[in-house]
């Protein structure tokens, strides 16, 4: 892998726009802001930047309901605040990725507001518009992700729309040429302006069932679960016309060099890695989220990283996701002291890793109370703990009142312990969690093993997960205790490269070794790091 493309060696990092920085005291972090920080994350030493949505939007899904693809937000900044961005990203080394929302616009687009005005509108058919049932009612039984049913009846047009989010994101009909060729022509007019490539939102559902049959009942539904998931998506999602689309994104792509194509699929590993395409002509990374619902155990992250090894189509590069701004934050799932090994684990398996803000700071979730949620998914369904506000709360930069974010009220609360856990503190402290972040960074930079080798040998000691990574004599051994307890390991002798503790480093270990509580240990078995 010498030549391992520059989103298969690099590390890539997420920004929640309006959380990230803010620059103008309005409370939402901003374009300008994102440029303040540039140097914060080569200092950190991620290779690229993927922001979520910054186009003109309504907000109605925080810019996942796109008014204008082709503009930034005024609440973002200008297209010229955005082409300096990517001029000062590239001047440091930094590639820029945008987030590609092909699934819905906004109901706010023009294109939708053309065809809801006739049945007759030359845009009628780019949107999913169908007669009610015999009854009046909706034409099947499809379910919104964000509660409730996913058909919205429009009185003057006497049909339903289809969105398979809120009513006010209508879904596009992928099945029209022009609709494709109008989102093709988006994705060139990011591209001309230097974007490195995209993650497609939501990019197994783009394609419905072209006869709109019922979905099947979920017989493994409970009541704490969505209402969304009483269905089971048989016909809403995955289907297989999606692979032709993929195929044509990542064809638009090919006549620009060195562009990624990333895309956001929540489905089990075998349908997963479909869409890295025939001849890998699909995505270059279906994003991989099985550390996101994984159960913090050395067995079973074990066992999902065989699976995934696996499955993985020959050539195809792998790729690891702790956390989004969907999910919770990995620090609340698994706790501060194991967040360290999840760090660990993230950085030293074989594929490219995607950060989301804040992890490296080991921020936890924020508590929303009831009158500030901001998320329309727990609006609709509250109390199933569905919100992701919790997750989208403001990176924590320094102690002074808003944590450097903002210096007026920021939009989403702080997340607690932000005068300890925050950028400027972590960074004075030499044990942080930041710093073994930009430690396992540096190391991966340094060792074509850990960047590009292969994996090995991964296996459960009880709760301790261990694997190799090998490449041409340099061979790691990656030791995680994921419990909270210390565990004595008979059989592991090398040099300590890196522990999570930040201690220890060039100790050598041999039999009957003692691994900490929580610990995370890198072990150079033989040849030597190249650092
Ligand atoms: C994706 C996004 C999520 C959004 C949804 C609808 O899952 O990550 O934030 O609400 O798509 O666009
Ligand atoms: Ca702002």
């Amino acid at each position: 892998m010498q030549n391992a493309l520059w989103w298969q060696r690099g590390v890539i990092y997420q920004i929640y726009p309006r959380s990230f920085q803010d620059s103008n005291n309005d409370g939402i972090g901003d374009l300008k802001g994102i440029l303040q920080r540039l140097d914060y994350l080569v200092q950190l030493g991620v290779d690229a930047i993927w922001i979520s949505p910054i186009y003109p939007s309504p907000m109605a899904d925080f810019g996942y309901d796109v008014s204008n693809y082709c503009d930034v937000a005024p609440i973002f900044g200008t297209l010229a605040d955005f082409d300096c961005l990517v001029t000062e990203a590239h001047t440091r080394r930094l590639k820029v990725i945008l987030d590609f929302v092909p699934n819905h616009t906004s109901d706010q687009h023009p294109w939708f507001s053309e065809s809801r005005v006739s049945r007759d509108s030359a845009r009628r058919d780019w949107y999913l518009w169908r007669d009610p049932d015999s009854n009046g009612g909706p034409p099947n039984n499809w379910l919104s992700h964000f509660g409730g049913t996913a058909w919205e009846w429009d009185s003057t047009t006497r049909q339903y729309y289809y969105h398979s989010f809120l009513k006010a994101q209508p879904d596009l009909n992928w099945r029209n040429p022009a609709v494709r060729k109008a989102m093709y022509d988006v994705l060139r007019f990011w591209l001309d302006r230097g974007v490195d490539g995209f993650r497609v939102d939501v990019l197994w559902l783009l394609i419905k069932d072209d006869q709109f049959r019922d979905n099947p009942q979920n017989p493994g539904f409970t009541p704490s679960m969505s209402s969304h998931s009483r269905l089971l998506p048989l016909y809403t999602a995955n289907r297989p016309e999606v692979h032709q689309i993929v195929r044509e994104m990542r064809s638009v792509l090919d006549v620009y060099p060195d562009r990624v194509l990333i895309g956001e699929i929540y489905l089990p590993i075998e349908q997963l890695v479909s869409y890295y395409g025939s001849d890998l002509k699909g995505a270059h990374l279906p994003f991989n989220f099985q550390l996101i619902d994984a159960p913090w155990s050395a067995y079973g992250i074990a066992r999902i990283i065989g699976e995934y090894e696996a499955a993985l189509p020959p050539g195809a590069w792998p790729n690891w996701v702790l956390g989004n701004h969907d999910k919770a934050r990995i620090a609340s799932r698994v706790g501060v002291a194991q967040a360290r090994n999840a760090a660990m684990l993230l950085l030293t398996l074989r594929g490219t890793p995607t950060l989301y803000y804040g992890e490296e700071i080991g921020m936890v979730d924020a508590q929303i109370p009831p009158e500030m949620v901001q998320d329309p998914a727990e609006k609709n369904e509250p109390g199933l703990g569905l919100g992701r506000d919790p997750q989208r709360s403001p990176m924590l930069w320094d102690s002074s009142s808003f944590a450097g974010f903002t210096n007026e009220t920021p939009w989403l609360p702080l997340a607690r312990n932000h005068q300890n856990a925050n950028v400027a503190t972590l960074w004075e402290s030499v044990d942080s969690i930041l710093n073994l972040y930009s430690r396992l960074i540096t190391l991966r930079r340094s060792s074509r093993a850990l960047a590009a080798g292969r994996i090995e040998a991964v296996s459960a000691h009880g709760n301790v997960l261990r694997y190799k990574r090998r490449q041409s004599g340099e061979i790691f051994e990656i030791v995680l205790n994921l419990s909270n307890d210390p565990q004595e390991l008979p059989d592991l002798s090398g040099e300590i490269i890196l522990s999570t503790y930040l201690d220890r480093k060039g100790e050598r270990i041999s039999d009957k070794f003692i691994i900490r509580a929580a610990e995370g240990l890198i072990i150079l078995l033989s040849g030597e790091t190249d650092s």
